[in-house]
């Protein structure tokens, strides 16, 4: 099915991720969307606010039905697409340009249920002076694009989504940002070790082989390094 249809754009809303949420609890179909040029309490993970100027940014929230255990990764590499060949992707799914986080990824939902929502706030057209953090960075698209920057994600999504998980991994190999780069986790510290079969960080710790299932991992800082 289509993505992106039906869609509601609303000029300024609390959270896309919100509204998308109510309209799947109310029956919305898989594809659904929801876009705004502002979020007035726009949520990251980890209890994080994310905010953006108004109309610089892609945000928006698409209704999955049926999504599998790797649909946040699949989200992460649509993005990447979009921002390009050297983007790479930190585990799971910011997208880094040249070390700095030009998207983020916050999907919710219940599975059990049949539905997810996968909300992005993509910094397609912001200016430098608009970035909110030193580590942020942006596609310095013109703010002409941003409907375009939406058709093309729309399609990598689709693709994506629909790729089979070999596919996925293989590709997330390809652009992970931690392969070999010191990380640090709520539990520890130690060093990526590639992607594993289901998806999850490997790391290399004290000697022992980890894996990471969920939650935030951060970059051991450089000069650009997006946290
Ligand atoms: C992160 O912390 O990296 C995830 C940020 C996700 C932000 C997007 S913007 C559209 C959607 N609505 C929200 O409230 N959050 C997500």
């Amino acid at each position: 099915m289509t993505l992106g249809r039906p869609r509601l754009h609303l000029r300024a809303t609390p959270s896309t991720n919100d509204r998308a949420r109510a309209l799947a609890l109310a029956g919305a179909p898989h594809g659904t969307l929801v876009t705004t040029g502002l979020q007035t309490a726009g949520r990251g993970r980890q209890g994080r606010v994310w905010t953006t100027p108004p109309d610089r940014a892609l945000l928006m929230s698409l209704v999955v039905r049926d999504a599998d255990a790797l649909l946040s990764l699949r989200a992460g590499l649509a993005v990447a697409d979009l921002a390009g060949a050297g983007a790479v992707v930190k585990w799971p799914n910011d997208v880094l340009v040249e070390g700095r986080k030009v998207a983020g990824v916050l999907v919710e939902g219940r599975p059990q249920e049949g539905w997810a929502i996968v909300g992005m706030g993509i910094n397609v057209a912001l200016s430098p002076a608009d970035l909110p953090v030193e580590t942020a960075g942006t596609l310095g698209r013109p703010p002409s694009e941003l409907e375009a920057a939406l058709g093309e994600l729309l399609e990598f999504l689709a693709s994506w989504l629909s790729a089979p998980s070999a596919d996925v991994l293989a590709a997330l190999r390809e652009r992970d940002a931690l392969l070999g780069r010191e990380v640090r986790w709520a539990g520890g510290s130690g060093v990526g070790a590639g992607i594993d079969d289901a998806g999850r960080l490997r790391v290399r710790a004290g000697g022992r082989e980890l894996v990471l299932e969920a939650g935030e991992v951060h970059l051991a800082r450089t000069s650009t390094a997006a946290g």
